[in-house]
């Protein structure tokens, strides 16, 4: 596996794999790798000739600079985990690469970026479709892996590819979980081990709201009840039925100072 660090450097090892006509797979992440990351690059291993994993902590997307300064970096031991699933090319561009002096263009997802996550965070999504349009034009893949786990950015991300008729396919992979339903997170390092068993919730919240809807009644409903006798030790910010495709129960919730964010897709089993 090879590290790259600028556009030129990427374009050029990318070239000869193109004119052979070898198919590009990218895996966007922002590093501390964890086993949904691994997923995805498995995911892109298995389809793809060269597998680029780009590892950019995207500072625009952040909406507090406390959520950015603290977010867990390692980009050493990242890349023996990029290495070890396979991974070609490893981009880790510096903030400056990316986002040179006099930068001053954004891709705007439209509605879908002002509810839900968007609500609670203007311009997270901004942010995001920006910098994963700079990256589908970088890397040039013809398939790129996104998280089920962030189903909101997933239908933002296709609606960006769909409106901007950008010649790459989205592929989704399913939510990877911790044994005790816990979706994996890079901010779950954050919990102490008593706020993860009230975060323990949010999963089963979901799972008990999915299974309302199965019996013909209100997911949202049914996953508050479960998160209101936790309340006090967390937060809820929204549960909500997004109108993605497929319809998906999402939730946001504190627990502590850290925030989590999961869905299931209605009809899951
Ligand atoms: P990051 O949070 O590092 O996530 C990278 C990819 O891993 C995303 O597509 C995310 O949905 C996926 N992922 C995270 N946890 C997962 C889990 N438990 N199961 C399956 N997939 C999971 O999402 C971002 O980075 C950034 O917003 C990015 C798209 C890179 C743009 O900066």
């Amino acid at each position: 596996m090879r590290t790259v660090r600028t556009v030129a450097e990427m374009r050029e090892a990318l070239a000869r794999p193109r004119r052979r006509g070898e198919r590009i797979g990218l895996v966007p992440t922002m590093g501390a790798f964890h086993d949904g990351h691994r997923a995805l690059m498995r995911a892109a291993r298995e389809a793809s000739d060269v597998v680029v994993v780009s590892l950019f902590v995207n500072p625009s997307q952040f909406t507090t600079a406390d959520d950015l300064n603290r977010y867990p970096r390692g980009e050493a031991k990242d890349a023996v985990a990029a290495e070890a699933a396979g991974v070609d090319l490893l981009f880790a561009p510096s903030v400056e690469e990316l986002y040179p002096d006099g930068f001053d263009t954004s891709v705007d997802p439209g509605e879908l970026a002002t509810v839900l996550e968007g609500a609670s965070r203007p311009g997270h999504f901004r942010a995001v479709a920006t910098v994963c349009t700079k990256l589908f034009s970088i890397v040039q893949p013809q398939l790129a892996w996104f998280g089920q786990k962030d189903a909101q950015q997933l239908a933002v991300i296709r609606g960006v590819v769909g409106d901007l008729n950008l010649p790459v396919e989205i592929v989704a992979v399913p939510t990877v979980r911790d044994r005790d339903g816990l979706a994996l997170s890079s901010r779950n390092a954050f919990l102490s081990a008593a706020e993860r068993d009230v975060a323990l919730a949010l999963p089963r919240a979901l799972r008990a709201g999915v299974e309302a809807h199965r019996n013909g009644d209100d997911p949202v409903v049914a996953a508050r009840r479960i998160l209101e006798p936790a309340e006090g030790d967390l937060t809820v910010e929204y549960v909500q039925v997004a109108h993605f495709d497929p319809p998906t129960l999402a939730a946001a919730v504190r627990v502590g100072t850290t925030r989590l964010i999961d869905n299931i897709p209605l009809g899951a089993h």
